[in-house]
């Protein structure tokens, strides 16, 4: 009797999306079930993230883990790592989302909101990637972590969270040069403003950088971010515009590309 050789089992491939409650994480986790990903889903608005678990489960027939965790917390990543670690799931890629910013001036803004967002926008994105590392390199897996347009120049009325993206961009763009001949690949999403719950979160409505603007809606930010991150670019920035924009900073003065986001981000009545 001829032997058919059989089809080798497809090992199920595990994304993990931080901030998938809402906004570019909740729409980049349909990209991933679409590709038939599991995945886990982490942010601290559980009930929203269980119906889209539901949702994806009906459309897409994979399984969703969801997890609550506030990455904003000391020792909140690592936690998480050891939930995920006790589920028994290797991960094949990391999308380090969570984020968000705060509008206003410097003096007077509340400094344990700058620390949160410092821990959720730097610290939890390093100790995520530290510590499942491990799994990625031995599924030659992908990480994406959303940096922003912001990560390109200082940000005045926003400094503190221009500066933690500058430190995603810079931190991403590293690691990707130290993992080219592993098979991992990093990208940085370098989106502009977005329609999401990122602007209410960070009291953006007087800005001039937002109001009165029409904003590319996160469906279709996660859709370009998703094929960057397929294609293992190191850094994508969605739109022509923000491209164009991000790309002259890096031939401007400091002095002048600061003036130039002043101009853009001041607050308007
Ligand atoms: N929208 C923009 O204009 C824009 C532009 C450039 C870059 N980005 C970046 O894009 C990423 C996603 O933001 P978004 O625009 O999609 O905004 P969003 O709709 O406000 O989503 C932010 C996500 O982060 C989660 N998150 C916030 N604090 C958290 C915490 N302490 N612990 C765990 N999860 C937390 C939120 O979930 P819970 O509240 O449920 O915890 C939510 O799922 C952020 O890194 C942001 O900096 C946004």
């Amino acid at each position: 009797m001829p032997t058919h050789p059989r089809p080798h089992p497809t090992p199920h491939k595990t994304a993990l999306i931080t901030g998938a409650s809402s906004g570019i994480g909740q729409a980049l986790a349909h990209h991933f079930a679409r590709d038939g990903y599991q995945l886990v889903l982490a942010a601290r608005s559980v009930a929203k993230m269980q119906t889209l678990a539901d949702e994806l489960k009906k459309q897409f027939k994979v399984g969703v883990t969801v997890i609550g965790a506030d990455l904003e917390t000391h020792g909140g990543a690592a936690q998480l790592h050891a939930d995920i670690q006790a589920h028994g799931i290797v991960l094949s890629a990391l999308v380090n989302n969570a984020g968000f910013g705060a509008f206003g001036e410097f003096k007077d803004s509340a400094l344990p909101q700058e620390l949160a967002m410092m821990q959720l926008n730097m610290h939890t994105v390093v100790v995520l990637t530290k510590l499942f590392l491990p799994d990625l390199l031995a599924t030659r897996g992908k990480i994406l972590n959303t940096a922003s347009t912001a990560a390109f120049q200082p940000g005045p009325y926003m400094a503190v969270y221009y500066a933690t993206k500058s430190f995603v961009l810079s931190f991403s763009q590293a690691i990707a040069s130290e993992l080219e001949d592993t098979g991992v690949t990093v990208t940085a999403l370098c989106p502009g403003p977005t329609a999401s719950g990122f602007q209410d979160k960070a009291d953006l409505g007087n800005s001039a950088l937002v109001k009165g603007k029409k904003l590319p809606t996160s469906e279709e930010v996660a859709a370009l971010g998703y094929r960057a991150m397929q294609r293992g670019q190191r850094v994508y920035i969605p739109g022509f515009m923000n491209a164009v924009m991000a790309q002259s900073m890096r031939f401007t003065p400091r002095n002048l590309a600061t003036k130039v986001v002043k101009a853009l981000t001041r607050p308007i009545a």
